[in-house]
């Protein structure tokens, strides 16, 4: 009771590591055995999706929204294991009330999820690799969010050359919210973060 008042009272502050990679013609190839990376379409997304907890028509509305997917799939079984999608365009985060704005020559990379029975086998670092390399022909930039606590996804990024560019923090008490930044790898403009795009910049 005392510790759900002290709960209440107290600010909540819950951090989001902001990271970036610059540039992405430099990504050497990540296989891993077994597993082959596909584009992925609603017939096999919404199936996924829907057996993952995601929202019914998800995958739909973001490949509706010009998003487009890659699946990993187990060559032995043709089952799909993971999914990671791409935008170019801004990008509402829920787990944070704010837009993301990749800008011009930038992608944003979000959706990474594997299947718990496939978790593991580095399947999102091979995901965020297979992205990097397909938009390396017409970004220069890749940004991501992920949460502090999320080791195997912070990993899985640094191992693909992100690095933590900024931090954004979201604070609530009572009913009031903050949010900001830190760091300078990032903007914070009118609730949207844009990465600094700094062309020709070696990471
Ligand atoms: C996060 C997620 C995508 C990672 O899946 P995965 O590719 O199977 O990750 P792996 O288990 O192979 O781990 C990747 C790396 O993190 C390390 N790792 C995994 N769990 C870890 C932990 N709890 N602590 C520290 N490191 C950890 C692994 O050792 C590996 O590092 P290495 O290559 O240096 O050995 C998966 O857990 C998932 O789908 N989670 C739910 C959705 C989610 O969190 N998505 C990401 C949002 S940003």
């Amino acid at each position: 009771m005392i510790r759900r008042a002290r709960n209440l009272l107290l600010p909540r502050s819950e951090p989001h590591l902001l990271l970036a990679r610059q540039p992405l013609t430099d990504a050497p190839d990540f296989p891993v055995l077994g597993v082959s990376v596909h584009p992925g379409d609603a017939k096999t997304l919404e199936p996924f999706t829907a057996a993952h907890g995601f929202p019914a028509g998800w995958a739909t509305e973001m490949l509706a929204d010009g998003a487009p997917a890659l699946v990993a799939v187990d060559d032995a079984t043709g089952e799909t294991l993971a999914m990671a999608w791409t935008t170019s365009r801004p990008f509402h985060v829920e787990e944070i009330g704010a837009t993301i704005d990749p800008g011009p020559g930038g992608v944003y990379l979000f959706g990474d999820f594997v299947a718990p029975a496939a978790r593991g086998r580095r399947l999102q670092r091979l995901l965020v690799n297979r992205r990097l390399r397909r938009a390396a022909a017409d970004a220069h930039l890749a940004c991501t969010i992920v949460h502090p606590d999320n080791a195997a996804s912070v990993r899985s990024y640094e191992h693909e050359g992100f690095a933590a560019r900024g931090r954004f923090v979201r604070t609530t008490w009572l009913k009031r919210e903050w949010k900001a930044v830190r760091g300078d790898g990032f903007r914070w403009d009118a609730n949207v973060l844009r990465p600094r795009i700094t062309p020709g910049s070696e990471r």
